[in-house]
């Protein structure tokens, strides 16, 4: 059944449990090598290939959890499984923790380690499919808590790797949700800085008045309520990384002074003189559209144009195909875990549901839906009656998915929604030409052109020369 995987390791000391755990993984189609003490468990490990390991908590000599630590540092990439008679969700959490890649409590239902067991090997099997991956997997673990093979994110995980040990300034673009902050941050503890500090500030949360001196300290007396003299975030920041985050919403005045803090590492703190240095290395992200916000004077072009040595784009969740369904079983089964709920897998129609969504909230959006959905489900697999009903949410937000109505092609559905928004152009403007493209921001050539083509009665619409003679 699977003959490029290789056997996986049972250890209990208990021998029914080993034998009864051996049959059901046989029975399965699985090679199982079966041992009673961890300290065999290790020897065989050096010996021989497995494709992931299951272990008992509770062992003569050493525990499961020993041998759980032992295993993560000599081959972090083998998935183990930790089996206990003893559940509580703290020690669940702290498995996981400790890096195991699921914890079943006894009873179970062979299914649920089925499964499991399952995840394991087609991890494996993707493993052995890319050597990419394969080098990914033996790397310290900041890396491998961004989810996803798709090609774009491995991608990401490569440049992550390329440049994070240099001291490159750092931009990162995309929607909200898609990980910003995650590759902020596995930047900053792959880089030489990483036993220095990593600080963070959100620049959309602090008033635009505090910013500055939040940054960049003050003196005492700078400003009323300055009682004493504070040092800046920079400082805080030395030698290590600082991330602004939002930074589309920085104030001009401020953005002149990044800027020079930027060319060579000076600043002086609100109402000081002194001119002072720091190391530090920046990270900026921002959701917003920071072309737009060039071309409408809100964002220096210098500043982008410095700030932008490296540029990570982290792609919309809906372009990363199968990463949704893998992200999808990693959130839950942290939130299965850490809310102690036997929901072990998704639906075939909860995946075929998922998979369809727009998620125009990304990652944040899914983990969110996965939560609700462990939480209220009551049978072991997520069902989709547990989700959301995404139509609805999709109607209610503006950038939500669309879908089209089955009489409609695409270009019936367009042509509709074009001649909509020209109606309702004209009629805001009284039928002025000139107005209604201005808002539509099309020429008026080009307004007239569309009016013909979608039919839409030009009689009432007129057509006055603008004041200034470009079109
Ligand atoms: N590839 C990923 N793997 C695992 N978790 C992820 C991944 N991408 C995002 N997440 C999780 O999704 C949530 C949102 O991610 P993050 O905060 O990094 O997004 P963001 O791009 O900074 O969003 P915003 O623009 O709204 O600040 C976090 O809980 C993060 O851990
Ligand atoms: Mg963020």
């Amino acid at each position: 059944m699977k003959p490029t995987l290789p056997p996986l390791l049972i250890i209990d000391d208990e021998k029914n449990m080993r034998l009864s755990l051996e049959a059901v993984m046989l029975d399965e189609g699985y090679r199982v090598r079966s041992v009673e003490s961890a300290e065999q468990a290790l020897n065989l490990l050096q010996a021989e290939e497995f494709f992931m390991v299951i272990t008992d908590a509770r062992l003569s000599g050493m525990s499961g959890y020993e041998l759980l630590d032992k295993v993560r540092h000599r081959r972090p990439d083998l998935p183990i499984l930790i089996i206990t008679a003893y559940a509580t969700p703290k020690l669940a959490v702290e498995a996981i923790r400790a890096g195991a890649i699921d914890y079943l409590a006894k009873p179970f239902a062979p299914e649920e380690l089925l499964h499991a067991v399952a995840r394991c090997a087609e991890r494996h099997r993707l493993l052995q499919d890319n050597a990419s991956l394969r080098a990914y997997a033996t790397e310290p673990y900041a890396l491998d808590k961004i989810i996803g093979q798709s090609s774009k994110m491995e991608e990401l995980r490569q440049l992550i790797r390329t440049v994070a040990p240099t001291q490159a300034t750092v931009l990162i673009l995309g929607e909200s949700g898609t990980g910003k902050e995650l590759i902020a941050g596995a930047l900053h503890r792959h880089s030489q800085r990483h036993d220095r500090n990593y600080v963070r500030i959100n620049c959309a949360a602090i008033p635009e008045t505090l910013l500055e001196s939040e940054l960049f300290g003050h003196e005492k007396g700078a400003f009323t309520g300055a009682l004493r003299q504070k040092p800046g975030r920079v400082e805080e920041a030395d030698g290590g990384t600082i991330f602004l985050d939002e930074i589309g919403d920085m104030s001009r005045p401020l953005q002149a002074k990044l800027l020079r803090f930027l060319e060579d590492g000076t600043f002086t703190r609100v109402g000081g003189n002194e001119e002072l240095r720091v190391s530090v290395r920046l990270i900026a992200a921002t959701n917003s559209d920071i072309v737009l916000s060039i071309q409408h004077g809100q964002f220096r072009e210098d500043l982008f144009h410095r700030l932008n040595v490296v540029q990570f784009r982290p792609p919309p969740l809906r372009e990363r195909g199968d990463d949704i369904v893998l992200l999808a079983q990693h959130f839950l089964r942290q939130y299965s875990v850490a809310m102690n709920k036997p929901v072990r897998s998704l639906s075939k129609a909860a995946i075929a549901k998922l998979s369809s969504h727009h998620w125009p909230g990304n990652v944040r959006e899914l983990r969110n839906v996965i939560e609700r959905a462990v939480i209220l489900e009551t049978t072991g697999e997520i069902r989709p009656e547990s989700l959301p009903d995404f139509k609805i949410e999709g109607r209610l937000r503006k950038d939500g998915a669309i879908t089209l109505p089955p009489s409609q092609s695409l270009d019936e559905f367009l042509s509709g929604h074009e001649r909509e928004a020209i109606l309702g152009a004209l009629d805001q403007n009284h039928f002025s030409l000139t107005k209604a493209a201005e808002q539509l921001k099309i020429s008026r050539h080009a307004l007239r052109y569309r009016m013909q083509r979608l039919n839409i009665n030009t009689d009432q619409a007129y057509d006055e020369e603008p004041a200034s003679s470009s079109v």
